[in-house]
Parts: structure tokens; C-alpha cells; sequence
């Protein structure tokens, strides 16, 4: 597993210091409301669990499994539904919880089809941002980590539904996706 690893990115510490700060902005911002955490399964599955003991205010989690990417290394564009939220979002103050946005294709389908079902606010917290790949719009309130255009992998995020455990987030070796092309 770590021989695809061109490089490492984002240390374990890193991510620990940022998820941190983020948690405890999320908090103070969020004193007062009524916060529903939604994780975007699978890729947020590592930073949601960090993500939600770094907030110390009462708060609700539900999940959400999307996708749109299949086994390949690009967006197919088309957004498939494999499991619905659970909890009703009448007055509830929604963070998306994402592990990285890159196209915004998923996000932006997301928060669409969430705003109909009559929340009191809906924003997005992702890890990652990949803004030289964003196709569309959308609106971030909060952001671990800017990433360049390269394939990264590790704490949540796949190739090919693989490299998820990886504890720390790195670069996938070009080599293994162009062997599978
Ligand atoms: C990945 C990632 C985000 C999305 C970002 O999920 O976890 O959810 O793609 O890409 P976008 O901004 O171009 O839409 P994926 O569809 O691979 O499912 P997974 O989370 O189960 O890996
Ligand atoms: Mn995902
Ligand atoms: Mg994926």
C-alpha cells in the first residue's frame, strides 16, 4: 500500500492540528443552532469521526452515501443516490461534511436536493479543495486543506475503493491508475 505513495501531503499531525481549529470555529459558530453533521459516505468517513469530536456543542449526525466516480479516477458527472439521510431536516442547521471537493458536482447536487426538504441553513465543510478542477459553484464555509491537481488518497479517500486506512493523506503513483487504464 505505502509503495503507491509518491508522497505524502498531509501529515497525521496536520490533519489532527487542522481538524482541531476547525471543530472549535464550527462550535462557536454554531453555539446557538441546532447542527445536524452529514457525512457524505464513503470518502468522509475518517474526518467525520475526527471532525465530530473536535465539536463541543450538542449536536446530531446522519449519513449520506453518494457516487460518482465508480472505479475510474474521473467524475462520470451523474450523481447516484445509495443511501438517503435518515433524520428530518425541518429547522435543522446542516454541515455537509466532505472529504474534498474537486469538480463540485457532488456537492452541488447535494446541497440541491437537500434545500428542498426545508432545513434552517445548509453550508459544507470539506478537507480538501481542489479549485483548479471545480466545474461548478459552490458556496464553502469551511476548509481543512487547498490541494493541488494530483490524485490523493488515504483517510477516507480511494482509488478504485482502495488506500482508505491509510492514516495520513498522499499522492497516488500516476503508474498505478495508468496500468489500469
Ligand atoms: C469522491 C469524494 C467526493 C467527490 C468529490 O467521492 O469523496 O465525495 O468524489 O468529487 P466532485 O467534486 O468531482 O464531485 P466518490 O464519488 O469517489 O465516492 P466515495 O466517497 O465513496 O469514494
Ligand atoms: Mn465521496
Ligand atoms: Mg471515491
Amino acid at each position: 500500500m505505502k509503495n503507491d505513495v509518491l508522497k505524502v501531503l498531509l501529515t497525521e499531525e496536520q490533519i489532527h492540528e487542522r481538524v482541531a481549529e476547525l471543530g472549535a470555529q464550527i462550535a462557536k459558530d454554531y453555539a446557538d443552532k441546532n447542527l445536524l453533521l452529514v457525512s457524505v459516505l464513503k470518502g468522509s468517513v475518517a474526518f467525520m469521526a475526527d471532525l465530530m469530536r473536535a465539536i463541543d456543542i450538542p449536536l446530531a449526525i446522519d449519513f449520506m452515501a453518494v457516487s460518482s466516480y465508480g472505479s475510474g479516477v474521473k467524475t462520470s458527472g451523474v450523481v447516484k443516490i445509495i443511501k438517503d439521510l435518515e433524520i428530518d431536516l425541518t429547522g435543522r442547521d446542516l454541515l455537509i461534511v466532505e472529504d474534498i471537493l474537486d469538480s463540485g458536482m457532488t456537492l452541488s447536487y447535494i446541497i440541491d436536493m437537500l434545500e428542498t426538504r426545508n432545513p434552517n441553513s445548509v453550508r459544507i465543510c470539506t478537507l480538501l479543495d481542489k479549485p483548479e478542477r471545480h466545474q461548478v459553484d459552490v458556496p464553502v464555509e469551511y476548509i481543512g486543506f487547498t490541494v493541488p491537481d494530483e490524485f490523493v488518497i488515504g483517510y477516507g479517500l480511494d482509488y478504485d475503493e482502495r488506500y482508505r486506512n491509510l492514516p495520513y493523506i498522499g499522492v497516488l503513483k500516476p503508474e498505478v491508475y495508468e496500468s489500469a487504464e
